[in-house]
């Protein structure tokens, strides 16, 4: 599992006047961001993802706050916290993804690679194992 994902580490072009970061597309991150969402005003039991993308690559901040995201391949699973607004989380395809224990102050900032599709979200837990295992052999 920890060849899929990685913890980037975004530079701080901050000055007296506070701080700034900056997200290349292609750049500071491996693709191209056609999409933008944020979360936030989840409670601390919430759990949200919990879908795998056929297509689809994501970058995870925490601008604001933290919370923490386990990330599955089918067969391992890691959990990584994200607490630093200059951290981000990479997230390659075929890796199911729970966002769970955000702060009050949680914004998490998400970059994607792709257009919204529904039909490349994996939100079956048995079929993901099913295309994994199948994309493995
Ligand atoms: P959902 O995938 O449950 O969000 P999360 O990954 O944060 O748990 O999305 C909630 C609803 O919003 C669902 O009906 C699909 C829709 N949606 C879009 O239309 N576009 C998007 O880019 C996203 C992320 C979700």
């Amino acid at each position: 599992i920890h060849d899929q994902y990685k913890i980037l580490e975004f530079k701080d072009l901050g000055d007296e006047r506070g701080n700034l970061v900056v997200v290349e597309g292609e750049m500071d991150i491996p693709f191209a961001v056609k999409r933008v969402f944020y979360i936030y005003g989840s409670d601390l039991d919430v759990v949200r993802g919990q879908h795998a993308n056929r297509k689809t690559e994501f970058v995870l901040i925490n601008v604001s706050g933290t919370s923490k995201v386990k990330v599955d391949n089918g067969t391992e699973t890691a959990i990584i916290e994200l607490n630093r607004p200059r951290m981000g989380l990479y997230l390659p395809i075929n890796v199911w993804k729970d966002m769970y224990d955000f702060s009050q102050d949680s914004v998490l900032l998400v970059l994607a690679s792709e257009h919204y599709d529904a039909s490349e979200y994996i939100r079956d837990y048995e079929q993901f194992v099913k295309e994994v295992g199948v994309s493995n052999e």
